[in-house]
């Protein structure tokens, strides 16, 4: 299996337009190397690639990745389509770029696809297939020798949605799976608990993109006490006795790596203090452009 990381940032990007923070002037200085919004491609063939999620930024991703590109007719594109983790703008504004593209499908599960930005709008220009997936269902087979399955890890809307179910299945982990090879990758850039459920699928696979989006809980300021948890966005920290970094320490084996990173996260200087634990502890950030192989 092939895994391009197209965006490694957070809704924004680093730097973010509206920021004048000192980690954003750096990254506008090229002192930082910047990040686009989270967006990964996989494929089993190299003839045919998925999306995991659609990032704002998807028109230049597409162009950075010689993968990506169209050919060999005038209209020939490798993407078969786009797996979605949630509706948040930041993982689905990339699929009206998409617009006009015949033969997509988009994946995720029925919550989300129902809550997608401009649906009926896409499929006015050429209608794609929206396929639903069940939460802990059966594997789902994808063109080019992968197969997902989607695994519920919370129920927080996007705050577009009116009056969202509180029960939905708004936020989930996918597996990518390459059933000739035996190789698996999890892609869960949004969750704001560690489970067992999450730590058994961790676990269960050869490579881990994961939420780094805080390194504290208090990144965001602490002005208002008891206010830790909502400014932290449904997203677990990866520091502290009960952050994401002490629960990967479990999971040597499995190649770990964080993406979806804030603008405010001081993981992003190279040089920062907390860079240097991650690396100590044998857990990656890496930049956007980065290609993996699995297994
Ligand atoms: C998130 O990651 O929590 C969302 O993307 C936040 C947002 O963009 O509103
Ligand atoms: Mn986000
Ligand atoms: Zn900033």
């Amino acid at each position: 299996m092939r895994v391009l990381l197209l965006g490694t940032a957070a809704g924004g990007g680093f730097p973010q337009w509206n920021c004048a923070c000192p980690l954003c002037r750096r990254a506008r200085a090229g002192r930082l190397p910047g990040r686009t919004q989270d967006c990964v491609a996989v494929s089993g063939d190299s003839r045919s690639w998925w999306l995991l999620n659609a990032s704002p930024d998807l028109g230049a991703q597409l162009l950075a990745a010689p993968e990506l590109a169209p050919g060999p007719g005038p209209r020939d594109t490798p993407l078969r389509g786009v797996l979605l983790t949630d509706a948040e703008a930041d993982h689905t504004l990339g699929l009206p770029l998409l617009r006009g593209g015949p033969g997509l499908e988009v994946l995720a599960t029925s919550t989300v696809l129902g809550a997608v930005p401009l649906r009926d709008a896409i499929d006015r220009y050429t209608p794609w297939r929206w396929t639903a997936l069940v939460p802990g269902g059966a594997a789902h087979e994808l063109v080019g020798g992968l197969s997902v399955t989607v695994h519920q890890l919370g129920s927080k809307a996007p705050k577009f949605v009116d009056s969202p179910a509180t029960d939905g299945s708004w936020v989930s982990a996918l597996r990518i799976a390459e059933p000739a090879t035996g190789a698996a990758l999890l892609y869960a850039p949004c969750f704001g608990r560690w489970t067992p459920a999450l730590d058994a699928l961790v676990a269960g696979v050869d490579c881990a993109l994961l939420d780094g989006t805080f390194l504290s809980a208090d990144e965001l300021g602490t002005r208002a006490p008891g206010a830790r948890a909502q400014r932290s966005m449904g997203h677990l920290p990866i520091s502290g006795p009960d952050g994401s970094l002490s629960a990967l320490a479990r999971h040597p084996r499995v190649r770990r790596i964080y993406t979806h990173l804030n603008n405010t996260n001081p993981l992003l200087d190279p040089a920062s203090a907390a860079h240097t634990e991650l690396k100590a502890a044998g857990v990656e950030l890496l930049p956007d452009g980065t290609e993996l192989a699995l297994p």
